[in-house]
């Protein structure tokens, strides 16, 4: 069975826009966990322009399975150390993109990222790294260490959305995904998906989980809307 992770960064996005407390990510993590999620994602960010570290603590409170992102960065190894999520994803982090433009960079940063994932395996917390699809990424994933990989889908669903031809990127995704498997590292994908990327990735054996934020919060809005308005006018009919 594929497991789906929903990333609820951007309630967290909305909340921020008011400063208050709604939307709850606690409560949607809770909700979003009862109509099927198998786990819930944050990324908590340097600059914590969505989650903060208040969200992380009250979640991690629960028996929600987290998968926390996070920065290679020892500030934020020290927190994942400290929370104790059931997952972590290692994530490149650049403070001014407005969402993880691409895979970490494995051979340049390849003594830190191994370090922390081996602080986080010693700690039974399931690691994963957020990379490109490329056979040396898996291959230097495996020599860090990692139980998972992430695959950035985030050019793949771009070519698919603009209706360009996907098929080679699709092709790198698959061979990494099979070159993973036979390494006995487990695969999960992720960014910029929305129902007809996951409807083509889910037909990938070897991908066993999907993270997926934007978009799931994007349509809630959307097919939520009716119950919404639908209340407030019973509400004010008078
Ligand atoms: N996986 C990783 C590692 C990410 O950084 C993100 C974006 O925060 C996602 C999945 C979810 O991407 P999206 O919001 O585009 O679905």
């Amino acid at each position: 069975m594929k497991r789906l992770g929903v990333n609820i960064d951007h309630v967290a996005t909305i909340r921020n826009a008011r400063g208050g407390a709604h939307p709850n990510p606690l409560e949607i993590s809770k909700q979003a966990i009862k109509f099927g999620a198998d786990s819930i994602t944050i990324h908590l960010r340097e600059d914590r322009r969505h989650i903060n570290d208040n969200d992380l603590k009250k979640i991690v409170k629960t028996k929600i399975p987290l998968n926390l992102e996070l920065a290679c960065d020892y500030k934020m190894m020290k927190i994942a150390l400290k929370n104790n999520p059931t997952f972590v994803c290692l994530v490149p982090e650049k403070r001014k993109e407005i969402t993880t433009e691409g895979g970490l960079n494995l051979i340049k940063y390849f003594k830190k990222i191994k370090f922390i994932v081996n602080r986080l395996n010693n700690k039974k917390i399931r690691t994963s790294l957020f990379i490109n699809p490329s056979l040396r990424d898996v291959l230097y994933s495996k020599k860090i260490n990692a139980k998972c990989i992430e695959i950035h889908t985030g050019k793949l669903s771009n070519l698919i959305k603009t209706n360009k031809n996907y098929k080679h990127e699709l092709k790198k995704i698959k061979r990494c995904s099979k070159y993973a498997n036979s390494l006995g590292i487990e695969v999960h994908a992720g960014h910029g998906m929305d129902y007809k990327t996951a409807k083509i990735l889910s037909k990938i054996d070897e991908i066993k989980e999907f993270n997926i934020g934007h978009f799931i919060i994007g349509e809630a809005i959307s097919i939520g809307l009716m119950n919404v308005i639908k209340r407030f006018k019973k509400i004010i009919r008078k």
